[in-house]
């Protein structure tokens, strides 16, 4: 079994490999590509995974090229996860966006746009060429924004294009904990976009025990999303919101606490790929779990609440559930169809999915909250006019992009966030 990993030089690769190394099952990955444009990257992460398959002797084998199409031949799993433009895109996308005043994040409003109009055009020549060298693969995308460029790939790749994120079952994992059940108990009925979902209900031995747990205001403070959120609102909505909707919710306060997440972790990887070794990875690795998400909010992270869902494990239930045709169900970015009312049968949605050989597709949940209708139907514009104007290079598109953004307030501003980009403005330029 053989897994191309683009973006094989990123600081996530370890997680992937050590989740390969502890795998026994006999559908196994035996043999890791990992690809990325720049070599020195590269060889700095298959270093950290020679020294983490030191002594084993079945361990994967690793190959390393920075040739995409050589990379793919013969792949039978593409693991998307690249960062176009890397983590100084990343500030870019987040600094700009709080230089005008709007919220500057990676993946949520005016810096989700921009990150997904500078990735759009690259998903879209990787989804090209994997038609090309691996008709037969199976694309997992972990490139953000997840949904959105799983959507616009899946143009080429229909249905075999799976996204992936690991924040729904992060937060199934700690609402499971908070009612002490097991998550393999858990039914979650959990619905939206990438980014932009609810839990609806934990069917717990034919019972929903959602409803108990929002009641009780101790245990449903007791974890992330509940110290986010706070049981007050969580009550008001009956539902658990991912913790991204933490900026939809409490907009203003994320806004004025003006942090960049990017900037804070190009810093902090410089010191990684400056002197890469196992030790150092994992020094970084606990450091930047530790501040996840932490700096909009007073209070440092939970450290029970540092175990998410962890993406490596998503990805490698995906591709057992794949390679030896073994039915699981797991919260995955994957065609609408009927699902949710509110949206096309093409719109790419997150919710739990039966996955077995045949590939993913999405099971009946509880639709989006009625107040979410109207967030998840913006969004999907959003990413869809996204997608047109990274394929058109229409400056006016890019514009109406981030303008129709629910957290872009001015069609002015949208101007000023493309002109100011210094990876957006030579692209997206005005025409007379
Ligand atoms: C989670 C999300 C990813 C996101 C990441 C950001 O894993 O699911 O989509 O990219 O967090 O984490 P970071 O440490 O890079 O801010
Ligand atoms: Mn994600």
């Amino acid at each position: 079994m053989k897994l191309v990993i683009l973006g094989g030089g990123g600081f996530r690769v370890p997680l992937v490999y050590r989740a390969l190394l502890a795998d026994r099952s006999p559908g196994r990955v035996t043999e890791v590509v990992l690809h990325d444009l720049d070599a020195a990257r590269l060889s700095a992460i298959g270093g950290v995974l020679a020294e983490l398959a030191t002594d084993i002797s079945d361990a994967p084998t690793v190959t390393a090229s920075t040739d995409l199409d050589e990379a793919l031949r013969g792949a039978d799993f593409v693991f998307s996860a690249i960062r176009v433009g890397g983590l100084d895109g990343r500030a870019a996308d987040e600094s700009v966006a709080a230089g005008c005043g709007v919220l500057g994040q990676e993946t949520v409003g005016a810096g989700g746009v921009a990150y997904g109009l500078r990735t759009v055009p690259v998903a879209l020549d990787i989804a090209r060429r994997i038609s090309v060298h691996a008709p037969d693969a199976w694309v997992i995308n972990f490139t953000n924004p997840a949904g959105m460029v799983t959507e616009a790939m899946a143009a080429h790749l229909g249905s075999r294009v799976i996204g992936i994120c690991d924040s729904p079952v992060g937060l199934g994992k700690r609402v499971v904990r908070a009612v002490g059940a097991d998550l393999a108990d858990a039914w979650l009925d959990y619905a939206g976009l990438n980014h932009l979902g609810w839990l609806r209900g934990v069917h717990v031995h034919g019972r929903d025990v959602l409803p108990d747990l929002l009641a009780d205001t101790e245990r449903l403070e007791s974890f992330e999303e509940g110290k986010l959120f706070g049981s007050e609102w969580l009550r008001a909505l009956g539902a658990i919101p991912n913790e991204y909707l933490h900026y939809y919710y409490f907009t203003r306060e994320a806004v004025e606490s003006g942090v960049s997440r990017g900037a804070f972790l190009l810093e902090q990887q410089k010191r990684f790929y400056s002197a890469p070794s196992w030790k150092s990875w994992e020094q970084t690795r606990l450091e930047r779990e530790q501040t996840y998400m932490a700096e909009t909010r007073e209070d440092e992270r939970d450290s029970d609440d540092l175990d998410g869902g962890g993406y490596e494990r998503v990805a490698l239930d995906l591709m057992h559930a794949i390679a030896s045709d073994n039915r699981a169900t797991l919260i995955l970015n994957v065609p609408n169809k009927t699902t949710l009312a509110c949206l096309d049968a093409d719109a790419i949605i997150e919710v739990p999915s039966l996955v077995d050989a045949n590939g993913a597709r999405p099971v009946s949940v509880s639709q989006v909250p009625d107040e979410g209708v109207g967030l998840v139907t913006a969004l999907k514009v959003v990413e869809r006019a996204t997608i047109k104007a990274a394929i058109s290079g229409e400056r006016a598109h890019a514009v109406k992009a981030l303008a129709l953004h629910p957290l872009v307030d001015s069609v002015s501003i949208a101007r000023k966030i493309v002109d100011a980009h210094p990876l957006l403005s030579g692209v997206f330029r005005a025409t007379c």
